[in-house]
């Protein structure tokens, strides 16, 4: 596997493997890789002939509030598992390199980002968008790997490559799970047993969702409740939001009808902010 640090050299590399007709698939990343980032390696390995993975804790998309300091890293690691997974070219560049002196550009997807995560994180997505479309610039990809677990995230990108004309296929990949159901998330190794268990209950109550939905139950307020009920039922969950929404606008629904719908959940437990999120559709 190939490391890169600098624009310059991706670009030109990236550039030679598109003359020679080879398809690029790129994924994303902030490091310290669990599984579910390794299943979108997975996936880009199945559609194209060369993985690239970048590995970059993006300053622009933390809070004021948020430290950037703290978020895992374990370069080694991640090295390592990118090389299991016949990684060709990983792209791990420094501050500097993307975010040079009097830098002043930034991309913003307006509306989408104006609910669920949004609210809270202010500015997070245009940190997001800005740097996905750094990368994207630089890596040249054909088709780029988003999960799931990021639901808002995914759809802001997907709008962003259609608005701005991207050439990109945006690829969606399903939540990878613990066993229990606790999304994978890098911040999960901030967890105590403790926490970790709690956790749990953001699984248990999107269950619970979807069995009522698929029961029949339409209405987005006594699905929410539920989902409510069973995280209120430990002490030590602080709920941010629990929301019921059109899955491509993000607008909360009061009821949901012919209209593929998301429930989002974002929770603190102790200091780790937790999301996850379900898909609610006919069929
Ligand atoms: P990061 O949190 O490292 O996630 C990188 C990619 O892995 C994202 O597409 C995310 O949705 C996906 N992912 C994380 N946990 C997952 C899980 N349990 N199952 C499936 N996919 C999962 O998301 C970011 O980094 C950043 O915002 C980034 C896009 C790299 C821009 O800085």
């Amino acid at each position: 596997m190939k490391i890169i640090e600098t624009a310059k050299e991706m670009q030109m590399t990236a550039e030679r493997l598109r003359l020679e007709g080879k398809t690029i698939g790129f994924v994303p990343t902030m490091g310290y890789l669990h599984e579910g980032h390794l299943a979108l390696v997975k996936k880009a390995r199945e559609l194209c002939d060369i993985v690239v993975v970048s590995i970059f804790v993006n300053p622009t998309q933390f809070g004021p509030n948020e430290d950037i300091d703290k978020y895992p890293r374990d370069f080694e690691r991640d090295k390592r598992l990118l090389d299991q997974e016949k990684t060709d070219i990983t792209f791990f560049p420094d501050k500097k390199e993307m975010y040079p002196d009097q830098y002043f550009t930034y991309v913003q997807v307006r509306e989408l980002e104006d609910h669920l995560c949004g609210l809270s994180r202010k500015g997070h997505f245009v940190g997001v968008t800005t740097i996905v479309t750094k990368l994207f610039n630089i890596v040249k990809p054909h088709y780029a790997v988003f999960g799931q677990k990021d639901y808002q995230q995914l759809i802001i990108i997907q709008r962003m490559v259609r608005d701005l004309n991207m050439d990109i296929e945006i690829v969606s990949f399903p939540t990878v799970r613990e066993d229990g159901g606790l999304a994978m998330s890098s911040r999960n190794t901030y967890l105590s047993p403790e926490e970790r268990e709690k956790g749990l209950l953001i699984y248990a109550s999107i269950k619970r969702v979807e069995e009522l939905f698929k029961g029949g139950e339409r209405n987005t307020n006594s699905l929410r409740k539920e989902a409510e009920k069973i995280l209120s039922s430990r002490d030590g969950i602080d709920i941010e939001y629990i929301n019921i929404s059109d899955a491509e606008t993000l607008k909360e629904l009061d009821y949901i009808q012919d209209k593929k719908a998301v429930l989002a959940i974002a929770c603190r437990i102790g200091k780790t902010r937790l999301i996850d999120n379900t898909i609610l559709t006919e069929a």
